[in-house]
Protein backbone atom coordinates (compact mmCIF):
# COMPACT_ATOMS: atom_id res chain seq x y z
CA UNK A 1 0.00 0.00 0.00
CA UNK A 2 1.32 3.16 -0.95
CA UNK A 3 0.77 5.59 1.70
CA UNK A 4 3.60 6.99 3.58
CA UNK A 5 3.35 8.10 7.51
CA UNK A 6 5.25 10.32 8.69
CA UNK A 7 3.70 10.42 12.04
CA UNK A 8 2.23 7.17 14.35
CA UNK A 9 -1.68 6.34 13.55
CA UNK A 10 -3.62 6.19 17.18
CA UNK A 11 -6.61 3.86 17.11
CA UNK A 12 -9.21 5.33 19.52
CA UNK A 13 -12.70 3.89 20.68
CA UNK A 14 -14.90 1.70 23.26
CA UNK A 15 -13.84 -1.84 24.61
CA UNK A 16 -15.02 -4.15 21.36
CA UNK A 17 -14.42 -1.65 18.93
CA UNK A 18 -11.43 -3.56 17.09
CA UNK A 19 -8.79 -1.99 18.24
CA UNK A 20 -6.20 -4.32 18.43
CA UNK A 21 -7.60 -6.82 15.79
CA UNK A 22 -7.82 -3.76 13.30
CA UNK A 23 -4.84 -2.49 13.99
CA UNK A 24 -2.56 -5.69 13.55
CA UNK A 25 -4.33 -5.87 9.67
CA UNK A 26 -4.13 -1.92 9.44
CA UNK A 27 -0.22 -2.28 10.53
CA UNK A 28 0.27 -5.61 8.16
CA UNK A 29 -1.36 -3.85 5.06
CA UNK A 30 0.78 -0.67 5.69
CA UNK A 31 4.33 -2.56 6.27
CA UNK A 32 4.45 -0.77 9.90
CA UNK A 33 4.53 -1.95 13.21
CA UNK A 34 1.99 -2.53 15.24
CA UNK A 35 1.89 -2.11 19.61
CA UNK A 36 -1.05 -2.29 21.52
CA UNK A 37 -0.32 0.12 24.57
CA UNK A 38 -2.43 -2.37 26.99
CA UNK A 39 0.00 -4.66 26.11
CA UNK A 40 2.90 -2.33 26.52
CA UNK A 41 1.46 -1.44 30.18
CA UNK A 42 1.22 -5.40 31.06
CA UNK A 43 4.66 -6.08 30.08
CA UNK A 44 6.22 -2.51 32.28
CA UNK A 45 4.01 -3.55 35.45
CA UNK A 46 4.18 -7.20 34.81
CA UNK A 47 1.15 -8.64 35.45
CA UNK A 48 -2.12 -8.10 33.62
CA UNK A 49 -4.82 -5.16 33.38
CA UNK A 50 -6.99 -6.92 35.95
CA UNK A 51 -4.92 -7.33 38.15
CA UNK A 52 -3.41 -3.78 38.02
CA UNK A 53 -6.91 -2.37 38.68
CA UNK A 54 -7.59 -4.81 41.44
CA UNK A 55 -4.08 -4.78 42.95
CA UNK A 56 -3.22 -0.67 42.86
CA UNK A 57 -6.48 0.61 41.46
CA UNK A 58 -7.34 2.44 38.44
CA UNK A 59 -5.36 5.51 39.30
CA UNK A 60 -2.09 4.08 39.05
CA UNK A 61 -3.37 1.59 35.40
CA UNK A 62 -4.34 5.61 34.78
CA UNK A 63 -0.66 7.08 35.48
CA UNK A 64 0.55 4.09 33.39
CA UNK A 65 -1.65 4.32 30.67
CA UNK A 66 -0.19 8.05 30.36
CA UNK A 67 3.54 7.06 30.65
CA UNK A 68 2.97 4.49 28.19
CA UNK A 69 1.26 6.48 25.23
CA UNK A 70 3.52 9.75 25.57
CA UNK A 71 6.05 7.50 24.55
CA UNK A 72 4.79 5.59 22.18
CA UNK A 73 3.11 8.59 20.25
CA UNK A 74 6.76 10.43 20.40
CA UNK A 75 7.97 7.14 18.09
CA UNK A 76 8.50 6.24 14.45
CA UNK A 77 5.49 6.10 12.17
CA UNK A 78 3.57 2.90 13.35
CA UNK A 79 0.15 1.76 14.72
CA UNK A 80 -0.83 1.99 18.09
CA UNK A 81 -4.17 0.58 19.61
CA UNK A 82 -4.99 2.11 22.64
CA UNK A 83 -7.12 1.26 25.63
CA UNK A 84 -11.02 2.66 25.98
CA UNK A 85 -9.44 5.40 28.19
CA UNK A 86 -6.61 6.79 26.93
CA UNK A 87 -8.21 9.39 24.40
CA UNK A 88 -10.27 10.62 27.64
CA UNK A 89 -7.14 11.68 29.39
CA UNK A 90 -6.40 15.09 28.19
CA UNK A 91 -2.64 14.70 28.51
CA UNK A 92 -2.63 11.83 26.08
CA UNK A 93 -5.28 13.48 23.93
CA UNK A 94 -3.13 16.62 23.61
CA UNK A 95 -0.17 14.78 22.92
CA UNK A 96 -2.38 12.56 20.17
CA UNK A 97 -3.29 15.69 18.50
CA UNK A 98 0.04 17.33 18.38
CA UNK A 99 2.45 14.28 17.55
CA UNK A 100 0.08 11.40 15.76
CA UNK A 101 -2.99 11.35 13.98
CA UNK A 102 -6.28 9.58 15.57
CA UNK A 103 -8.82 7.28 14.36
CA UNK A 104 -11.79 6.70 15.89
CA UNK A 105 -13.39 3.20 15.66
CA UNK A 106 -16.72 3.35 16.47
CA UNK A 107 -19.17 0.72 16.25
CA UNK A 108 -22.90 0.43 18.50
CA UNK A 109 -24.10 -0.19 21.67
CA UNK A 110 -25.11 -4.05 20.56
CA UNK A 111 -22.36 -5.24 18.54
CA UNK A 112 -19.71 -3.44 21.80
CA UNK A 113 -21.66 -5.73 24.12
CA UNK A 114 -21.91 -8.74 21.57
CA UNK A 115 -18.03 -8.40 21.11
CA UNK A 116 -17.05 -7.95 24.65
CA UNK A 117 -19.31 -10.56 26.30
CA UNK A 118 -16.58 -12.42 24.40
CA UNK A 119 -13.90 -12.10 27.06
CA UNK A 120 -14.47 -11.47 30.91
CA UNK A 121 -11.42 -9.85 31.96
CA UNK A 122 -12.59 -6.26 31.41
CA UNK A 123 -12.00 -4.69 34.90
CA UNK A 124 -14.53 -1.68 33.94
CA UNK A 125 -17.40 -4.50 32.89
CA UNK A 126 -17.33 -6.56 36.12
CA UNK A 127 -19.09 -4.73 38.58
CA UNK A 128 -22.93 -5.03 36.12
CA UNK A 129 -24.64 -5.02 33.51
CA UNK A 130 -21.90 -5.18 30.69
CA UNK A 131 -24.84 -3.22 28.30
CA UNK A 132 -25.61 -0.47 31.19
CA UNK A 133 -22.15 0.23 32.02
CA UNK A 134 -21.15 1.03 28.07
CA UNK A 135 -23.67 3.02 27.27
CA UNK A 136 -22.84 5.26 29.96
CA UNK A 137 -19.36 5.15 28.55
CA UNK A 138 -20.73 6.01 25.19
CA UNK A 139 -22.36 9.20 26.25
CA UNK A 140 -19.46 10.17 28.58
CA UNK A 141 -17.27 9.03 25.74
CA UNK A 142 -18.55 9.88 22.31
CA UNK A 143 -18.31 13.76 22.30
CA UNK A 144 -14.69 13.05 23.25
CA UNK A 145 -13.52 10.57 20.73
CA UNK A 146 -15.36 12.57 18.33
CA UNK A 147 -12.37 14.88 18.36
CA UNK A 148 -10.62 12.13 16.09
CA UNK A 149 -9.08 13.24 13.00
CA UNK A 150 -10.44 10.03 11.00
CA UNK A 151 -14.10 8.63 12.05
CA UNK A 152 -14.82 4.76 10.50
CA UNK A 153 -17.66 2.73 11.16
CA UNK A 154 -16.25 -0.58 12.57
CA UNK A 155 -20.24 -1.75 13.35
CA UNK A 156 -20.45 -4.90 10.50
CA UNK A 157 -18.68 -6.09 7.78
CA UNK A 158 -15.60 -7.90 7.55
CA UNK A 159 -12.03 -6.94 9.24
CA UNK A 160 -10.88 -6.57 5.40
CA UNK A 161 -14.02 -3.94 4.67
CA UNK A 162 -13.18 -1.72 7.82
CA UNK A 163 -9.67 -2.14 7.06
CA UNK A 164 -9.69 -1.15 3.31
CA UNK A 165 -12.37 2.08 4.87
CA UNK A 166 -9.16 3.05 7.23
CA UNK A 167 -6.83 3.40 4.72
CA UNK A 168 -8.71 5.21 2.17
CA UNK A 169 -9.88 7.17 4.89
CA UNK A 170 -5.89 7.71 5.73
CA UNK A 171 -4.96 8.20 2.67
CA UNK A 172 -7.10 11.30 2.42
CA UNK A 173 -5.75 12.50 5.53
CA UNK A 174 -2.17 12.45 4.49
CA UNK A 175 -2.81 14.41 1.13
CA UNK A 176 -4.72 16.89 3.17
CA UNK A 177 -2.25 17.37 5.53
C1 LIG B 1 -10.43 0.57 29.41
C2 LIG B 1 -10.30 -0.22 28.28
C3 LIG B 1 -9.41 -1.38 28.22
C4 LIG B 1 -8.27 -1.24 29.23
C5 LIG B 1 -8.79 -0.95 30.59
C6 LIG B 1 -9.65 0.32 30.64
C7 LIG B 1 -11.35 1.74 29.36
O1 LIG B 1 -8.87 -1.56 26.91
O2 LIG B 1 -7.40 -0.22 28.83
O3 LIG B 1 -9.54 -2.06 30.99
O4 LIG B 1 -11.24 2.64 30.20
O5 LIG B 1 -12.20 1.79 28.42
P1 LIG B 1 -9.75 -2.00 25.61
O6 LIG B 1 -10.47 -0.79 25.13
O7 LIG B 1 -8.73 -2.47 24.66
O8 LIG B 1 -10.65 -3.09 26.08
Amino acid sequence: MNITLHKPLVLIGLMGAGKTTIGRRLASALSLNFVDSDSEIVEAAGCSIADIFEIYGETIFRDLEQRVLLRLVGSEPCIIATGGGAFINPTIRAAIKEKAISLWLKADLDILVERVSRRDTRPLLKSGDKGSILSKLMEERYPIYAEADITIDSNAGLHETIVEKAIAALKQTVQHA
